[in-house]
C-alpha cells in the first residue's frame, strides 16, 4: 500500500513540476544563483536545493545579506519568505528596493521580531532623492514564521503598491503634481538582509536579543521579476493602472484593521502640517 501510494504522490510531484515549469516560461521565475550575490555574513547566508531556496542567518557575531545582481527600472518583484521563528525580538529582516548615492530612492518592506507569540510588526517606508519618512506600519493577519508568505512591491511610474500574499496593502501614489518627489529615475537593486536591531527595533530598544536563541535563521524562495514600463503584469490584479475595485476593498480592509503606525495621520510628527500627499 505504502509503496503504491508512494508511486502515485511521485508521479504526481513529476506532473506538479512540469506544469510549474511550463507556468513559469512566461515571466523570469528565479534561481537564485543566476539573481542574487550573498554579499556580506559569510556562510550564515546560504543557497541550497540547486538555487531554489536561501537563507540568512544571524548570529552575535555578524548578520547576512544579498543582493540582487540585475538591476530594475520599474517591475513587479515577488519574493516569499518564512521569518525567524520563536524569539526573533530584536532581529530585523529587511527586504528592500534600493538605488544608489546620497539622492537614492528606496522601497522597503522591514519585518520587526518579536518574542515568541507576540506579533511580527511590518514595517513600510518610501524613499525618493534621498528622503524617507514615510513609514507605515502592520501587524499580519497570520503567523509569517509558520509558513512562506510572498510579499511583493509593483512600481510603475504612476504608484507603488505593496502587497503581503497578493493582498495590497500600501498605496504610494506619485504625487509629483503637489512637489513630492517621486522614485522613477534611477534604477534599483534588490536587497535583503537580516540584522541585529535591538537598540531600536523593539519599542525604543526595550527588549534586547536573546543570544541564547541564535542563530536566528529566515528563508526566501520564488524569486520573480517581471519588468513593465506601463504597469501591465501577467500575473497581477492590475490590467490597467489603477487598483480594481476588489484589490480597494482588500486594501482598505488591511488598513482599517491591520495598520498600526501612519506618518499621514501623525500630528504631533508634523506640527507645521502633514506632508503634501497625505492631504491627496
Ligand atoms: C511585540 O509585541 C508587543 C506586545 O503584543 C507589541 O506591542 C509590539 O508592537 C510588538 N512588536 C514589536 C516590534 O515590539
Amino acid at each position: 500500500m505504502a509503496f503504491y501510494y508512494n508511486g502515485f504522490s511521485l508521479v504526481l510531484l513529476n506532473l506538479g513540476v512540469l506544469v510549474f515549469l511550463s507556468s513559469c516560461m512566461g515571466a523570469h521565475s528565479g534561481n537564485f544563483f543566476q539573481d542574487f550575490d550573498l554579499t556580506w555574513g559569510g556562510n550564515r547566508a546560504k543557497i541550497f536545493d540547486r538555487g531554489q531556496l536561501l537563507s540568512l542567518s544571524l548570529d552575535k557575531v555578524s548578520g547576512s545579506g544579498f543582493q540582487s545582481k540585475k538591476e530594475y527600472l520599474f517591475g513587479r518583484i515577488d519574493m516569499q519568505l518564512k521569518l525567524v521563528a520563536g524569539n526573533s525580538a530584536g532581529t530585523v529582516t529587511a527586504y528592500y528596493l534600493s538605488s544608489q548615492g546620497p539622492t537614492h530612492d528606496e522601497i522597503d518592506f522591514e519585518f520587526l521580531g518579536n518574542v515568541t507569540g507576540q506579533p511580527y510588526i511590518l514595517h513600510t517606508n518610501v524613499y525618493a532623492q534621498g528622503k524617507g519618512g514615510r513609514e507605515q506600519q502592520f501587524y499580519l493577519w497570520f503567523d509569517p514564521t509558520k509558513n512562506f508568505h510572498s510579499y511583493s512591491i509593483i512600481w510603475t511610474a504612476q504608484h507603488i503598491v505593496f502587497l503581503v500574499d497578493n493582498t495590497p496593502i500600501r498605496l504610494f501614489k506619485n504625487a509629483e503634481s503637489l512637489g513630492v518627489p517621486y522614485p522613477k529615475n534611477q534604477p534599483m537593486r534588490i536587497y535583503s538582509s537580516l540584522w541585529n536591531a535591538d537598540d531600536w527595533a523593539t519599542r525604543g530598544g526595550l527588549v534586547k536579543t536573546d543570544w541564547t536563541k541564535a542563530p536566528f535563521t529566515a528563508y526566501y524562495r520564488n524569486f520573480n521579476a517581471q519588468t513593465s514600463t506601463n504597469g501591465k503584469f501577467s500575473n497581477g490584479a492590475w490590467q490597467n493602472e489603477e487598483l480594481d475595485a476588489y484589490s480597494r476593498r482588500r486594501l482598505r480592509w488591511v488598513q482599517k484593521n491591520f495598520m498600526i503606525y501612519n506618518y499621514c495621520t501623525d500630528y504631533k510628527r508634523f506640527p507645521q502640517g502633514l506632508p503634501p500627499e497625505c492631504r491627496q
